[in-house]
């Protein structure tokens, strides 16, 4: 097996926490004999100090040259006042677009060793295991015409074709057909023009999946729903910027943003990213949670290289690490028996690793 993988570690805490997704890959190819080769490029804030682009020729270059992107974050408030087109974030949107990925897999499990770390009461996050499914290509992220004329007025605007939506409908209904067979398919149909074609679209496309049961809700509805009863949803698919929204507040049920991993996935090459951000606060301090990142390394094992045995290895690695009590400081509440840095979190999962994919290899040998 090889794989040819782009780092882009970015703004923030994105590089100290893609070094340790990086360890835990290196260790699953140096344990199970795999070939992984790692290329490192600028992109964000970054990027536009050393070349004066969020988004450089050669860093999208080596990224449709290689099987997976994995990325760290971008955003940083030194450009907070530049044009909207020249911010770190736009690099990351270019980057989405020019992929193709389509779609987004946000998935929000409660582990039971941080039931404790969510602020949620324990008896409602516990058992929770839901995917977002968020449009990550149309909307009003990217829906023409838009502007600002600064001051005085502003505009945006929501759009979506049904091949648009046709195409993430078919993920969620695939995805949720390998999971528990439900789709909550979220939007403001009550109101909005996009989610009137959105509704229909989802409900014709369902039709091709009858053992996958669909139901709709409000945006709004949703946001309470989330929080009040999580064990209810499957997958919950939704447009883009709905998807932002509920992705960060589903965080909560995992106990921390720190723990969230992502996959954008469908287009020519897929893209992996913790979905919390580059935290400027606590950058360059060694203190950041590291396993959004690490699981967002298993999910590019699962979906990019199909090597599923590697990706439950390295999820139970994350799984056996916080049951022996270790936390990172976003999840020092509770019951926490031992604080570490964002690397001692990385080595941790490192050789929590060896044993568990040791004990698979035992395993098949006899
Ligand atoms: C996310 C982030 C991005 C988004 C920003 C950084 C452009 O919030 O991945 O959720 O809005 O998609
Ligand atoms: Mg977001």
């Amino acid at each position: 097996m090889r794989l040819k993988i782009t780092v882009l570690p970015g703004d923030g805490v994105g590089p100290e926490v893609t070094s340790e997704a990086v360890r835990v890959l290196r260790a699953v190819s140096d344990l199970n004999g795999y070939d992984f080769q790692f290329d490192e490029h600028p992109i964000g804030g970054e990027a536009i100090h050393r070349h004066g682009t969020p988004l450089p020729a050669a860093t999208l270059e080596a990224c449709l040259q290689s099987d997976a992107v994995l990325l760290g974050a971008v955003g940083t408030p030194a450009f907070d006042s530049l044009p909207r087109e020249q911010k770190p974030e736009a690099g990351l949107l270019h980057l989405r677009r020019s992929l193709g990925c389509y779609a987004n897999l946000r998935p929000a499990v409660a582990h039971d060793p941080l039931l404790e770390n969510s602020p949620l009461k324990a008896e409602v996050v516990r058992g929770t295991d839901l995917l977002i499914v968020r449009e990550l290509l149309g909307g009003i992220y990217f829906g023409e015409p838009r502007g600002l004329d600064p001051g005085r007025d502003a505009f945006n605007t929501m759009r979506y074709s049904a091949h648009e939506i046709e195409r993430i409908t078919h993920m969620a209904f695939q995805l949720a057909r390998a999971r528990r067979r439900k789709v909550t398919s979220v939007d403001k149909a009550n109101v909005l023009e996009t989610s009137q074609l959105w509704r229909d679209v989802v409900t014709r496309v369902a039709q091709e999946y009858p053992n996958v049961k669909l139901e709709h809700m409000y945006v709004d509805s949703c946001s309470m729903r989330l929080v009040t009863d999580p064990t209810h949803f499957d997958v919950v698919l939704t447009e883009n910027l709905f998807g932002d929204i509920l992705s960060d507040e589903a965080a909560v049920i995992s106990g921390s943003l720190g723990m969230l991993a992502s996959a954008s996935v469908g287009g020519k090459v897929d893209l992996y990213e913790p979905v919390h951000g580059s935290a400027p606060d606590i950058a360059g301090r060694n203190l950041a949670n590291p396993l959004g990142a690490i699981a967002s390394a298993a999910m590019l094992l699962r979906h990019t290289a199909k090597l599923e045995e590697d990706a439950q290895d390295v999820e139970a690695a994350i799984a056996r690490v916080l049951r022996d009590g270790y936390r990172t400081a976003d999840l020092a509440r509770g019951g926490t028996r031992f604080t570490v840095t964002t690397s001692e979190m990385g080595s941790l999962v490192e050789n929590a690793l060896a044993d568990v994919t040791q004990q698979r290899h035992a395993y098949h040998a006899v």
